[in-house]
């Protein structure tokens, strides 16, 4: 059956879909938010060290897996280590795709719906756009509509093609946002908050909120990088893809900074807003620029976009385990993970004002995150369980499978890995499960680093 799995048609075109999997809300939306709420410049930094000591050697692992045993997360287990408790990371990653995918399609929605806020020249008031019910839950089910159609399409037409032509440009439009917010007046404060790092402001949870964005925006940690590596040939390299992945997907995180922070600061606003925060500055600062509308409904185009190509790798883990292993029909599964995760969406759809149980929903402590429905499953979904789905699954290829066997299967089609072959396999048997295990007990407050 092996021979018969679908594959990417190119390198590029595999580099582009994973890249498109991992630039998207988390970058634009999250990081910049998630950034002000933890005081800035030095969770950026610890972000920067998150990325590259444990993200990129562990998506290579996430790959490895994939790409030798051809599976979705919970087969691939189950085909290194056959009935054995590991099947349950699988199954954790499974689940949190669905739970990433219900919020990340809510703020999808809004994207979408500020095209048209845009082109209309800003004429909604964000606070009370998100607070309406029927709006949101339309576009949210749009949003979800689109995806669901895209991944019916199958991997090679659906995924790649969109990916290709829209993300590239998507570059071009930041860049230049970048250049026009720092000129504004009072932007340097802004930049000097989001660049200048104040290590006093370290506790347990920027720790904990740097690592998880560190996961969620290189899409890692649930096994959706197994499932992409599952399409990938042996010819290609997994360590060059890796780093072409981290470096775009950095850079777009990084670029959003530097249009939030000096805009906000120059026009005057509150740092530690929460998801609101881009909904705020992006329309603020177009409505300044000559024909900003038009950019502007261009930007939230390209970002919708951005969303889509990271919305339909969510459902593509879903869906591949039940094509994989239950021997599903692709294509009526496609529809039920959707809708299922369009129904656990709904109580983060109305977290924002529009019903009071959600809105103040409060478990998790403030410090933690904010008291709304979809906060909570943004931080326990995709903070945490990222989190923890990451550390079992680097102690699953360094010592379950073998870093050695991990290893060969990097080796094969990328010859420099073998430079770093050593190092590879300290950090994935012992660096990263350490380092996280660490953290994690101190988010718990069982001991306290900070
Ligand atoms: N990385 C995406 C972003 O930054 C979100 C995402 C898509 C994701 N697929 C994922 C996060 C899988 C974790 C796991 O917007």
């Amino acid at each position: 059956m092996v021979e018969n799995r679908e594959q990417w048609s190119s390198k590029i075109g595999f580099i582009f879909a994973a890249a498109g999997s991992a630039i998207g809300l988390g970058n634009i939306w999250r990081f910049p938010y998630v950034a002000g709420q933890n005081g800035g410049a030095a969770f950026v930094l610890l972000y920067l060290f998150f990325i590259i000591l444990i993200g990129l050697p562990y998506m290579m692992a996430e790959f490895a897996l994939g790409r030798k045993t051809q599976k979705n997360p919970i087969g691939a287990i189950e085909s290194i280590k056959p009935k054995s408790a590991w099947k349950a990371v699988g199954f954790l990653g499974v689940i949190t795709g669905l739970a990433i995918l219900s919020f990340y399609g809510v703020i999808a929605g809004w994207t979408f719906g500020y095209i048209f806020n845009m082109a209309f020249g800003n004429s909604m008031v964000f606070e009370e756009f998100i607070a309406n019910p029927l709006i949101v839950i339309l576009l949210f089910a749009f949003f979800m509509l689109i995806t669901t159609l895209i991944v019916h399409g199958g991997i090679s037409s659906g995924i790649e093609k969109w990916s290709k032509i829209l993300m590239p440009l998507l570059l071009v439009l930041l860049f230049g946002l970048v250049i026009y917010a720092n000129t504004l007046e009072g932007s340097s404060a802004g930049l000097s908050f989001y660049l200048n790092p104040d290590f006093s402001k370290i506790t347990a949870s920027v720790v904990i909120s740097a690592l998880g964005q560190a996961f969620f925006s290189l899409s890692l940690g649930m096994g959706l990088m197994v499932t992409y590596g599952s399409y990938l040939s042996k010819k290609e390299d997994i360590l060059t893809s890796t780093l072409y992945i981290g470096l775009f997907d950095t850079l777009i995180a990084i670029m959003s900074g530097l249009i939030i922070f000096p805009a906000l600061f120059s026009m005057g606003g509150n740092v530690s807003e929460g998801p609101e925060l881009i909904f705020m500055v992006f329309p603020k600062l177009f409505a300044q620029i000559p024909g900003g509308f038009a950019i502007g409904s261009i930007f939230f185009v390209l970002l919708s976009i951005a969303a889509l190509t990271s919305t339909i790798s969510l459902l593509e883990v879903p869906v591949s385990y039940m094509v994989d292993e239950k021997k599903k029909e692709r294509k009526k599964i496609v529809w039920g993970a959707a809708f299922l995760a369009f129904l656990i969406g709904l109580p983060s759809a109305l977290s924002q004002g529009s019903v009071n149980m959600f809105t103040e929903f409060g478990v998790v402590p403030t410090a933690f995150c904010d008291p709304d429905f979809l906060s909570h499953i943004s931080f326990l979904f995709g903070d945490i369980s990222l989190t923890v789905g990451a550390f079992f699954l680097s102690i699953f290829v360094g010592w379950v499978w073998g870093a050695n066997k991990a290893a060969d299967e990097i080796s094969e089609g990328s010859k420099i890995f073998n430079k770093i072959r050593g190092i590879w396999i300290f950090m994935i048997k012992y660096f990263i499960p350490i380092v996280i295990f660490l953290f994690l007990l101190n988010t718990l407050g069982i001991y306290d680093l900070f």
